[in-house]
Order: structure tokens, then sequence, then C-alpha cells
């Protein structure tokens, strides 16, 4: 039985949307989820979730999410959610473009329906670890009234203003974590052409105050070589491409971001563009005249 007395409903039950709905039904929330291939939502009845088959099932709902990949699907999807009955609020957790965000405020408007812009920081792992966190624009007084689940999906979220202004936070957070991966690359490097294993460098790193739950998420891959895809280059150097956007709109130098984002272009240019960001790595090492091995090192990635 739920014990939340809202009412949910929930578009896109992929890799994210997925871990998110169960735990807003784990912790017994009243919610509707609806997915493109049901099959992939179907195992979330499990938890309590109602799994619909039409998207119009979701009509009326008092906060409608969602979490597809482009804007141009959030368009489709809320557009044919709006068809039978406005949802009191939409809460818009993909990430999508300013620009994309701003039109969907504007529709949404013109139908009287709340939205709150509220871009993620996590993948799939990180939310079934309960460290999902989001940040929010739009009206004020809709975020006090959804933060309540934002919290139960994770560590919580930060409201950062009015209208689209969590789309430009969401762009600064990815620019930082190339510029943070490049950095550790580097000095990963540096210390294993000196002579340190992989691991007993990043062992030191993780412990001292410049470790972070980033550095430590990342080492397993620096040391072990498995470059399993978390984000790919492509999508990292798209997001390196709006900040730069953004600091030329604002007249904000980005050194550091240019440089990173010309090395993720040398990277997708040798073809590197099918694994994970942290490939960074295999570069560095081909610039510093080395060859790689797997350390094969036991490591837990900190979460
Ligand atoms: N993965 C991450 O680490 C991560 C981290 C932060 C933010 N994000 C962002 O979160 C969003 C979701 O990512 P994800 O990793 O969950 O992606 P995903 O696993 O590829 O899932 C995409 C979801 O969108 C649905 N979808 C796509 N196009 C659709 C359309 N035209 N109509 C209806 N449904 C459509 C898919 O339905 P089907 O199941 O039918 O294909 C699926 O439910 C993206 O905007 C991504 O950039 C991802």
């Amino acid at each position: 039985m739920p014990t939340h007395t809202e009412k949910l409903g929930w578009i896109g039950a992929g890799r994210m949307g997925y871990a998110m709905v169960e735990r807003l039904a784990k912790a017994g929330c009243d919610i509707a989820v609806w997915n493109r291939t049901k099959a992939k939502a179907d195992p979330l009845a499990e938890h309590g979730a109602k799994v619909v088959t039409h998207l119009d099932e979701l009509a009326g709902k008092d906060i409608l999410f969602c979490m597809v990949s482009t804007y141009d699907d959030v368009k489709e999807v809320i557009g044919k959610a709006l068809v039978k009955g406005r949802p009191g609020m939409v809460v818009e957790c993909s990430s999508i473009s300013l620009e994309g965000s701003a039109e969907l405020r504007k529709t949404l408007e013109r139908e009287r329906v709340q939205y709150l812009a509220a871009p993620v920081s996590g993948n799939a792992k990180v939310i079934k670890a309960g460290k999902l966190t989001f940040v929010v624009s739009g009206p004020k007084e809709a975020y006090e009234r959804a933060r309540r689940y934002l919290d139960m999906m994770g560590t919580g979220s930060s409201y950062v203003g009015a209208g689209e202004l969590s789309r430009v936070a969401k762009i600064c957070h990815n620019v930082m974590l190339g510029v943070v991966v490049q950095s550790l690359c580097e000095i990963t490097i540096l210390a294993q052409k000196a002579g340190m294993p992989r691991h007993a460098f990043l062992d030191f790193l993780n412990k001292s105050v410049m470790g972070s739950m980033f550095t430590r998420y990342k080492t397993p891959a620096l040391v072990n070589l498995d470059f399993h895809v978390t984000f790919t280059p492509k999508l990292l150097r798209k997001d390196l491409d709006l900040g730069l956007d953004a600091g030329r709109e604002h007249e904000v130098p980005m050194p550091l971001t240019s440089i990173t984002r010309d090395l993720l272009q040398q990277m997708i240019g040798h073809g590197m563009t099918e694994e994970d960001f942290s490939t960074l790595l295999l570069m560095q090492a081909r610039a510093s005249g080395i060859e790689l091995e797997p350390e094969n090192v036991a490591l837990s990635d900190g979460l």
C-alpha cells in the first residue's frame, strides 16, 4: 500500500529511470510508470509501481517525472502525456539543452503546468547506492513540493534559481568531470613512469584530502584498465562544447576546458570512441611513451 498520498507519474525506465522509480516505489510512493519498451519497466511492479501500457494513463497526476534521452524525445512524450489531462507539475530530469528546456517551459506555462528542470549527477550504480543528486530550477514553491520525492531518490537536491539555471549548473558539473579526469590521468601516468604502481599512487591520493568519491570511483578503471562505458568521449566532448559556448556567451575564459576539449578531440580522432571517457589514460600513456598493463588488483569503487 502506498504510504505517500500524492499521485506520481513517471516516463522512461531506461538505466537511470528504472533505478529512480525503484527507489520511489520502495519508499512507498503511489507511482505509475510508462516506458516505450514496456518489458523493461515490468519488473518495477514487484516493488509496488503500477506499470502502464499507454502514456495517456499518466493523465492528471500530481507530479509527472520524465527521464528519457534527448530534448526531441522529451517533447514527444510530454506532448502525448498532456493530451488526456494535464499533470499538476512536470519534473524533467533528462540531460537536455538549455534551449529545449526553455521551449518546454513555455509550452507547459501555456498549459498552466508548473515545470522544474531537474538534471542529475550520478549513474545507475550511484542511484542504487543511494547517492544520486539533483540540481533544480523553476518556481520555488514547486521545488518545495517536489523536494521530498527528490530526496527519496538519493542524497538530496540543490535549488539554484529560476528558469533554466539548473541546466547551466549541470553543464558546469560535466566540465569539471572532464577537467578532473584529464588531470587524474596525467598524474597517474607521471607516477607510474617515475616507478610506482598505479594502485599504490591512487591509494595514497584517495586517502588524502585531494581524494574524492569520484577519484575513488574511477580508480578500478585506471588500475585494472576496465573501460566499460559509463559515459562516452563524444558525450563528454558535447558537454565541454556546451561549457565553452556558455563561457563565450558570458565572457568567461575557460582555458582548462578548452585544452581538455582538444585532448578529447584527439582521442576521438584516433577512433577511441566506444569505451569510457577515462580511456584518456591510454592517450596520456601513449603520449608519454609507455605501454600500460592491467594491474589486476581487487578494488572497491568506493560507492
Ligand atoms: N547513464 C548515465 O550515467 C547518466 C547520468 C546522468 C544523466 N544521464 C541522462 O539521463 C537520461 C537517461 O539516460 P539513461 O542512461 O537512462 O538512458 P537509456 O538507458 O538509454 O534510457 C533512455 C530512456 O529513454 C526512453 N526513450 C528514448 N527515446 C524515446 C522516445 N522517443 N520515446 C519514448 N521513450 C524514449 C527509452 O525507452 P526504451 O527503453 O523504449 O528505449 C529509455 O527509457 C539522458 O538524458 C542521459 O543523458 C545519464
